[in-house]
């Protein structure tokens, strides 16, 4: 069955959470699609001073007008939305991926490796790898940094992912290309949804480099996005393709690893 897939690129305004709710509610009250991918943090913004400001903008998704705000429109629009979330859950905080939909909440993933100053800011994630379903296709969220890390879509692909959702906020210049490959070697899609603009704050500015995208398997490029230019794109993909591990007439990237060869990998 074929799926129509998409990001919403966009500019969060730092610390302005209902600000950026109405925007992200807005932009998506007209498209037309199964899933959609947004940024990292696209409602708290990223650039937090330390913790105790990320407290006061975190929210615990069981009760957040944030989250209801935008199941809601996964009803009206019976679609699915997968999106980054500052996650407070007791006196933990996590940089955290909700999956969406017409059901509610369906699953959390928390950030597995945390980028340079969110070090003193979140807590690392706990929970494991887990893929689900979406309209009969297999998803798998990570989150931005991440990506350098091909442990954790391999680890997405062993479990069967179509299609990986990759809310980011990137600030280096090499995960774009590099997600080509990880779409290659594990035979499946990826929809990276980064943000654009900065976070100016008193410690300091960060800026985000957009260019949000949809890769197919085989290594594919189906569309980027400019760098600094608000973006909803939408387009139908056969997540059947991501099932087609065969890459020659011998040759099939799942069954021909060799995992018994690969302890130093789990052991290191
Ligand atoms: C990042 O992980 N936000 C670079």
């Amino acid at each position: 069955m074929m799926l129509k897939v998409g990001y919403y690129q966009f500019r969060p305004a730092f610390g302005r959470i209902n600000q950026n709710v109405s925007k992200v509610i807005k932009a998506l009250a007209t498209v037309d699609a199964d899933l959609i991918v947004l940024p990292e943090l696209p409602f708290s913004g990223y650039y937090f001073q330390g913790r105790e400001e990320l407290k006061t903008l975190a929210e615990d998704p069981a009760d957040s007008p944030t989250v209801d705000s935008l199941i809601n429109l996964c009803r009206e629009k019976d679609m699915h939305i997968v999106t980054g979330f500052a996650e407070k859950k007791h006196e933990k905080i996590f940089n955290s991926s909700l999956l969406l939909g017409p059901t509610g909440l369906i699953h959390t993933y928390r950030k597995l490796h945390l980028f340079s100053e969110e070090k003193n800011c979140f807590d690392p994630g706990d929970i494991p790898l887990q893929v689900d379903e979406v309209r009969g296709a297999k998803v798998g969220m990570m989150v931005c940094f991440d990506w350098i890390f091909p442990e954790v879509t391999r680890s997405l692909a062993v479990l069967g992912a179509d299609i990986v959702c990759h809310p980011s906020n990137l600030v280096l210049s090499f995960c774009q290309q590099t997600m080509l490959s990880r779409c290659l070697e594990n035979t499946i899609f990826a929809i990276t949804a980064n943000r654009f603009g900065s976070d100016k704050r008193p410690h300091g500015e960060l800026r985000f480099t957009g260019k949000s995208q949809v890769v197919a398997p085989k290594g594919v490029l189906l569309h980027r996005a400019p760098s600094q230019k608000t973006t909803l794109h939408v387009c139908e993909i056969d997540p059947a393709l991501a099932r087609k591990k065969q890459i020659t007439a011998l040759n099939d990237i799942m069954t021909d690893r060799r995992p018994e060869f690969y302890q130093p990998l789990v052991s290191g």
